[in-house]
């Protein structure tokens, strides 16, 4: 699919999930051959948060384009995804034993669904 067919947000965030989900998997794979599952949580929310979530809310802005004409579209965008590596970042330290990592999580956890609100917000402004 190029940009021509498809609005270039939906594109872009596509590809961000496609990202995280190769990230995702290559965690997983590493984590059943080291037999460290330390970061399960973290390969778990970023195959469901960085790939699912990401990747359906993006078919939604491609099949509801008019949603991308909103500044919501970008917000929800920068704050899923910026939200989700500070998560993750603080998720690792923290189960890495840097118990001060806490707040990481959940400046992150809160960004990332304020973002996720800014889409339900157009989503239902939009359709
Ligand atoms: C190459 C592909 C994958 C491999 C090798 C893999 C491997 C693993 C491993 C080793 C664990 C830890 C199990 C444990 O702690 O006992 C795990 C947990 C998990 N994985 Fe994957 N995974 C893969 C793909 C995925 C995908 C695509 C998703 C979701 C879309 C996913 C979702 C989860 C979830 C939710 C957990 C946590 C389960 C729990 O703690 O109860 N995984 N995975
Ligand atoms: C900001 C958003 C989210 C936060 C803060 C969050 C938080 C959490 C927490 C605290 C746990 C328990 C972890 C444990 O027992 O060690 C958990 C587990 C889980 N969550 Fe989430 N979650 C979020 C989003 C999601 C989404 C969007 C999905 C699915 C699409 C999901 C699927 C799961 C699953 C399958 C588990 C069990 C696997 C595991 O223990 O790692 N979560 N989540």
């Amino acid at each position: 699919m190029s940009n021509e067919t498809l609005p270039s947000l939906a594109a872009t965030q596509l590809k961000i999930a496609a990202l995280w989900l190769l990230f995702g998997l290559v965690m997983g794979i590493v984590m059943a051959a080291t037999h460290d599952f330390r970061l399960n949580g973290v390969h778990a929310h970023i195959n469901l948060l960085g790939w699912a979530t990401l990747a359906l809310t993006g078919l939604v802005y491609a099949s509801v384009p008019t949603m991308l004409k909103s500044r919501l579209a970008y917000g929800h965008f920068w704050l899923h995804n910026l939200g989700l590596v500070v998560m993750m970042t603080g998720l690792a330290a923290f189960r890495f034993g840097f118990a001060a990592a806490e707040p990481l999580i959940a400046v992150g956890a809160i960004a990332t669904t304020l973002g996720v609100a800014l889409f339900v917000l157009n989503l239902f402004y939009r359709v």
